[in-house]
């Protein structure tokens, strides 16, 4: 199937990136119907443009609360045939009210190997502590910070000549191709969730098709 995709912003985009180069060599099964920006200077945008992909502003700044914020980002998805969101970047914690339009079909990139670190700066916050290991996690999205089920996750190391910086970009390299895969499981319908004995929602990737 083909995923109906948007694309939540409020940065560089490079990950966006990753995703409209998988979707233009054929990696990826999906169309990037919308992509949106609560900033209106993130270059996210004009890399959104400069593939023909339509690419809007909405400032959370104009809305008085995150409730209301978030019925428009809804509202304006769906008006574009958006089925799944991809969180590329995005910073911007979701409510109930856009989650439950989207019932688990919302998805987040974190710079981490959660739970490990979660919230902002995660890269700098594993390097501060003195990891020797890191990376990122794909996972689905729910109410909390950075908590709902993990799809996917890609080590990095941490070298000994690393600052926080080096190791961000090493993860950054790390996210472009984690979210692209965990895209492309879901557009092969390889990904199912499951409420695991301990309660948890967990999320399985079920044997490739052949
Ligand atoms: C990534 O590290 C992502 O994990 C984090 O913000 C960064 C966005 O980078 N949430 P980009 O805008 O995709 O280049």
């Amino acid at each position: 199937m083909t995923l109906a995709l948007g694309v939540l912003v409020s940065g560089g985009g490079s990950n966006l990136q990753s995703i409209l180069d998988a979707i233009a060599d054929g990696t990826l099964d999906a169309r990037v119907e919308l992509v949106v920006s609560n900033r209106a200077d993130a270059y996210a945008l004009e890399r959104a443009r400069a593939r023909n992909v339509r690419a809007e502003v909405l400032s959370h700044k104009d809305f008085p609360t995150r409730e209301a914020y978030d019925e428009k980002l809804v509202e304006t998805l769906r008006g574009a045939g958006v089925e799944w969101v991809a969180l590329a970047g995005f910073m911007r914690v979701l409510t109930p009210t856009f989650l439950d339009a989207f019932p688990n079909r919302v998805l987040n990139i974190h710079p981490s190997l959660l739970p490990a670190f979660p919230g902002v700066d995660a890269q700098k916050q594993a390097f501060d502590y003195g990891v020797k290991v890191s990376g990122c996690t794909v996972h689905f999205v729910d109410s909390g910070v950075d908590s709902g089920p993990i799809l996917l996750q890609k080590t990095v190391p941490v070298e000994e000549a690393d600052d926080a910086e080096s190791l961000r970009q090493r993860i950054l390299g790390a996210e472009h191709r984690a979210f692209v895969e965990a895209l492309s499981l879901v557009a092969r319908g390889d990904v199912t969730l499951e409420r695991a004995p301990n309660g948890r929602l967990h999320a399985r990737i079920t044997r490739p098709r052949l």
